[in-house]
């Protein structure tokens, strides 16, 4: 009998912190030895040549989720993880996403019942926390915590979603107390709305006045309160999907005093500026919240790929099809305040930032499996199970050819939306073998995986949630004079 049941032989190893060449054996879908000339298994890929990853975690992406204005996606938990594998990622973590008036606990078990059936690789859920009502911060959200929902998203902007300062000091708070990992979308709400209003009655209703509404100020603005407000009640936040310079320096500040703030970038801030959404229809295929901005903030989000500013880089995948589903909502009338907003890239996160990242000298290699993979590990509470290559761990891998040229077709990618934003890109680098807890999953294009055999991971809480353990001059003071913290 075999001491494996596989072993990859003769590639190069690459982790967040190394790079070696060895050999891993896997039993039980578990990585059970690391190093050269290992026994035989009863299965063996032959690595030479390859770079042998750990499978991507994709910690921001939007499937079979209802918009607040009930758009619904293209994508179901089949054809996301689906798409998601053969772009290298073996973990998604999409949200559950409260609207008003919902039972939290009610709607975790719809994603349930939604993702269960259908995914074909591993996932967690973040919450949408829309509706903080008493009920919501008391009961359902601490003990959805204890259960391993570690991890919410809300938003300062769109109608049906926006807390107030207020409500966010309340989950802050509570993030604090339970240990959880905030997400935030921060753009200033007003802001938006005043000048889409002013926009839209000068008849400025095309795609491209999208990216006028959601000004880089209204980023900027709305990143420095949200820092603020964790500061206060001393609370690490990750602010997510980071596309203006005004919030990457927001967010470097930061950092630089001391204080525990995570940033999250996407493709569409590296590869996209705001001239790609076009005055006619067609634009709206482009438009996303925040959107992308110009050169010098692509520059912006790469030097802080590099410098440690951003700690993940997900993909937001918010799938909208171009006609009347999504994109077209209001068909040839739609205004720019009508189209769903997101963009694809479950798919080509990973190969993008491989190929233009890697491959063009602008991030090394560890660096790459720490922004892909790793730290969304760490940050979320899956890590060392995900996001590593170690003894212990998931056999979560992909093994990448460095040399395979591709050049991006939307006919070509896995998810149900019929159009890629970066159509046409030539990119070098490919996951040819991706695995799932042992399990080949995809095999050199093909799906090699069954529908349901994607397992539910509950995270725990994470070193990066826990609190810095400062108080400001005046909660000190009141923390004095009162016997008991505020918070
Ligand atoms: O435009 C975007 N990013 N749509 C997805 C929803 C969100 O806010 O992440
Ligand atoms: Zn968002
Ligand atoms: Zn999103």
């Amino acid at each position: 009998m075999a001491d494996f049941d596989l072993v990859i032989r003769n590639g190069t190893v690459v982790t967040a912190s190394d790079t070696q060449h060895c050999d891993i054996g896997i039993k039980g879908g578990i990585i059970a030895m690391l190093g050269r000339g290992l026994a035989a298994g009863e299965r063996e890929i032959d690595a030479a040549g390859k770079l042998v990853l750990p499978g991507a975690i994709d910690s921001h992406c939007h499937i079979e989720q209802k918009s607040s204005a009930g758009v619904i996606c293209a994508d179901d938990f089949y054809s996301a993880t689906v798409s998601a594998a053969f772009g290298g990622t073996t973990t998604v973590i999409p949200f559950a996403a409260q609207h008003r008036g919902q039972s939290l606990r009610q709607v975790v078990e719809e994603y349930h019942d939604a993702a269960g059936p259908k995914a074909v690789i591993d996932y967690a859920f973040h919450l949408i926390i829309s509706d903080p009502t008493e009920q919501v911060l008391g009961q359902e959200l601490p003990a959805l915590i204890r259960d391993g929902y570690t991890s919410f998203k809300v938003y300062m902007t769109y109608d049906l979603l926006r807390l107030d300062d207020g409500q966010m000091l309340d989950i802050l708070a509570l993030a604090r107390r339970e240990g959880a990992m905030m997400m935030v979308h921060a753009e200033n709400h007003d802001i938006i709305a005043w000048l889409a209003n002013r926009l839209l009655e000068r008849g400025m209703s095309q795609p491209r006045y999208h990216a006028v509404s959601h000004a880089r100020i209204a980023e900027g603005e709305a990143t420095n309160r949200a820092v603020a407000l964790a500061e206060l009640l001393d609370v690490p936040l990750l602010i997510v999907h980071v596309s203006a310079a005004e919030a990457i320096e927001v967010i470097r500040d930061a950092q630089t005093k001391g204080l525990r703030i995570y940033g999250e970038t996407c493709p569409q801030y590296l590869f996209l500026t705001a001239d790609d959404i076009s005055m006619d229809l067609e634009g709206t295929k482009f438009c996303c919240s925040p959107p992308p901005r110009d050169k010098a903030a692509q520059e912006a989000v790469w030097r802080g790929l590099a410098n440690g500013t951003f700690q993940v880089f997900s993909s937001d995948h918010a799938p909208y099809r171009y006609d009347e589903t999504g994109k077209l909502l209001k068909g040839d009338k739609t205004t720019f305040k009508d189209t769903a907003n997101g963009v694809p890239g479950i798919e080509l996160r990973v190969p993008l930032l491989f190929s233009e990242g890697v491959g063009k000298g602008r991030i090394d290699i560890n660096r790459f499996v720490a922004l892909t993979a790793t730290n969304h590990a760490r940050i979320y509470g899956l890590y060392p199970k995900k996001g590593t290559i170690a003894v212990g761990s998931d056999a979560d891998i992909a093994i990448w050819d460095p040399q395979r040229e591709v050049t991006v077709r939307a006919a070509d990618i896995h998810d149900n939306v019929g159009y890629t934003p970066y159509e046409g890109m030539q990119l070098t680098g490919w996951p040819v073998t991706v695995l799932s807890r042992g399990r080949v999953v995809v095999d050199d294009g093909k799906l090699v995986a069954e529908r349901g055999s994607g397992n539910f991971l509950p995270c725990a809480l994470s070193d990066a949630a826990k609190p810095l353990g400062r108080t400001t001059p005046e909660l000190a003071f009141a923390a004095a004079t009162s016997g008991a913290p505020l918070v």
